[in-house]
C-alpha cells in the first residue's frame, strides 16, 4: 500500500512550529495533539459511512454517520499517547489500546513493556499512533501486536518519518495504511530523524 504524505498547509504550517527547537514542552504537546487530529481528518476520507434517518427540527431525512465504536485509537507509548488524544478528540467513541515501547539506546532495537487491548479487535479499525517513524522499529513491532490480536484493517499515523522506516513497514506490513506529515531525508547515526522534531516523548513530557 502507498505511504500518503499529508500535504496540507496547516498541518505542514503546525509541524514547522513543533520541529523549532525553541518551542517550549506545553505548546509542543498542544501541536502533536492538533496535527493528529487534523490528520484524521485527512485519513477519514477513507472511513466507512453509513446513512441513517434522523428528524432535524424542521424534518426527517438521512444523513451519514461514522460508528465511531468500531475504531481501536492505539498509541505506541510514551509519544503516541500526545497523538492518541488529538486522534480521539476526532473519534471519542472510540476505544483505546497501548502499547509500550522504548527504544535502545544502544542497539535502537525496540524494547516492549505493555500492552492491552480492547477485548476483541479482530473486526476493528486500528490505528495505530506514534509521532515518529524511524528505524520502522516500534512500528512493526506494535502492528504485529495487533495482527496477533486477529485486526486486519490497520493505519499507521505519524507525524515525521524516515524513508527507512517506512520501507520497513511497507516490506514487512504491505497491508498497512502509513499516514504521515512529512518524509524527511534520513536517520543519523543515533537513528534520530534529520530534520526530524529531535526527541518526541522528551520533549513531550518536559524529560530533555
Ligand atoms: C520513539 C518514538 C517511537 C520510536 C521510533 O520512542 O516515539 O516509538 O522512538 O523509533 P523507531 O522507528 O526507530 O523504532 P522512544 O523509544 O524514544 O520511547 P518514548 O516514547 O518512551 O520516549
Ligand atoms: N524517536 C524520536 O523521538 N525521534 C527520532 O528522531 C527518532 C526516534
Amino acid at each position: 500500500m502507498p505511504v500518503h504524505e499529508i500535504k496540507n498547509p496547516i498541518v505542514k504550517h503546525k509541524l514547522t512550529q513543533l520541529r523549532r527547537k525553541e518551542t517550549p514542552s506545553k505548546i509542543f504537546r498542544e501541536l502533536v495533539k492538533e496535527i493528529a487530529a487534523l490528520m484524521i481528518y485527512e485519513i477519514g476520507e477513507n472511513f466507512p459511512s453509513r446513512e441513517v434517518e434522523i428528524e432535524t427540527p424542521l424534518q426527517k431525512c438521512k444523513a451519514p454517520v461514522i460508528d465511531e465504536e468500531n475504531f481501536v485509537i492505539v498509541p505506541v507509548l510514551r509519544a503516541g499517547l500526545a497523538t492518541a488524544e488529538g486522534a480521539a478528540q476526532i473519534l471519542p467513541g472510540a476505544s483505546i489500546g497501548h502499547v509500550g515501547m522504548y527504544r535502545d539506546e544502544e542497539t535502537h532495537q525496540p524494547v516492549e513493556y505493555y500492552s492491552k487491548f480492547p477485548p476483541d479487535i479482530s473486526e476493528k479499525i486500528i490505528l495505530i499512533t506514534d509521532p515518529m517513524l524511524a528505524t520502522g522499529g516500534s512500528a512493526s513491532d506494535a502492528i504485529r501486536l495487533v495482527k496477533d490480536k486477529g485486526a486486519k484493517k490497520i493505519f499507521f499515523l505519524c507525524i515525521v518519518s524516515a524513508p527507512e522506516g517506512i520501507k520497513k513497514i511497507e516490506e514487512e506490513h504491505p497491508d498497512v495504511e502509513i499516514y504521515t506529515a512529512s518524509i524527511d531525508e534520513g536517520l543519523n547515526e543515533n537513528c534520530y530523524i534529520l530534520p526530524g522534531l529531535g526527541d518526541a516523548g522528551d520533549r513531550i513530557f518536559g524529560t530533555l
